[in-house]
């Protein structure tokens, strides 16, 4: 595997690769990897001539100075992951050559996109993911890129991103990819504790209900029952439980059929916050 750190080397490898036809698959991580990320590796291999994943620990993108100091980084472990998975180009750039001295993001604008569940929580998030995702895809400019649905609104704004900017990447989204016992695997799941991990099972359990009871209950109602079934888990704190319009992110007044909808959480287990969604339909 080869590996850069600075963005001129990569881009005078990526560009001799071009010149030979090869296809670029990308995928951006923050490193930590599990199985989650390396399906989207694989998928990535399988469809394209080369790929390169970037492991960048994004400080934009942190509203929660202690989530970015505890952020997990076992590099070495990484990078014998990317090894053994036969990755051709790993990208792990320091703070200083993505950010010079001015570690700030751009400003988006993603049509209210941005507004929604995670940006109402985590101030300038977006703005953060942005600013580092667009700078990739100047730098690696791959063919298609590829991210986890577990970020949804994340892919969503990507997606949009792209739109807005005319940047030529194909943006993929592909499944959650799921502990045995059902919790979304995160790089945030080696930092819960004992007890919170063997609670934390319950945010896809309660989603799973919700979904069976979707269209039985109207959204209010359905939220209403998700919250009450939180108030009795003293390990958990909910956050916001959110059904939403697949596209818009917004929450409908009532289901209409033809649009897809999706339930979207947030769940604190401990000072370690969770995400999770599921399809309705
Ligand atoms: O999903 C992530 O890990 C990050 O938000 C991303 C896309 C790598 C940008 O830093």
């Amino acid at each position: 595997m080869n590996i850069f750190k600075l963005k001129s080397e990569l881009k005078a490898f990526l560009s001799l690769q071009r010149k030979e036809g090869k296809t670029i698959g990308f995928v951006p991580t923050m490193g930590a990897l599990h199985e989650g990320h390396l399906s989207l590796i694989k998928r990535a291999k399988k469809k394209n001539d080369l790929v390169v994943v970037s492991i960048f620990v994004n400080p934009t993108q942190f509203d929660n100075k202690q989530d970015l100091e505890k952020y997990p980084q076992p590099l070495d472990n990484d990078i014998q992951l990317l090894t053994k998975i036969e990755c051709d180009v790993l990208f792990t750039p320091s703070v200083k050559e993505i950010y010079s001295d001015t570690v700030v993001s751009q400003k988006f604008d993603f049509d209210g996109l941005e507004f929604q569940m995670e940006g109402k929580f985590r101030d300038g998030h977006f703005d953060g993911v942005g600013t580092i995702v667009k700078a990739f895809f100047e730098i690696v400019e791959p063919d298609t890129a590829y991210f986890g649905r577990k970020d949804f609104q994340q892919l969503q704004i990507i997606k949009k991103l792209v739109e807005k900017y005319n940047i030529p990447v194909k943006v993929k989204g592909r499944p959650i990819f799921r502990e045995e016992d059902g919790l979304a695997m995160s790089s945030r799941n080696t930092r819960l504790s004992e007890e919170h991990r063997k609670v934390a099972p319950f945010i896809y359990k309660t989603l799973k209900k919700a979904k069976r009871k979707f269209g039985m209950k109207d959204v209010e109602e359905l939220t209403q029952w998700v919250e009450k079934k939180f108030r009795k888990q003293e390990l958990l704190r909910l956050e916001y439980f959110t059904i939403a319009d697949e596209k818009t992110l917004k929450t409908p007044e009532s289901i209409e059929s033809g649009i897809r909808y999706r339930a979207f959480i947030a769940v604190f287990a401990g000072d370690i916050r969770l995400i999770d969604n599921i399809g309705l339909q």
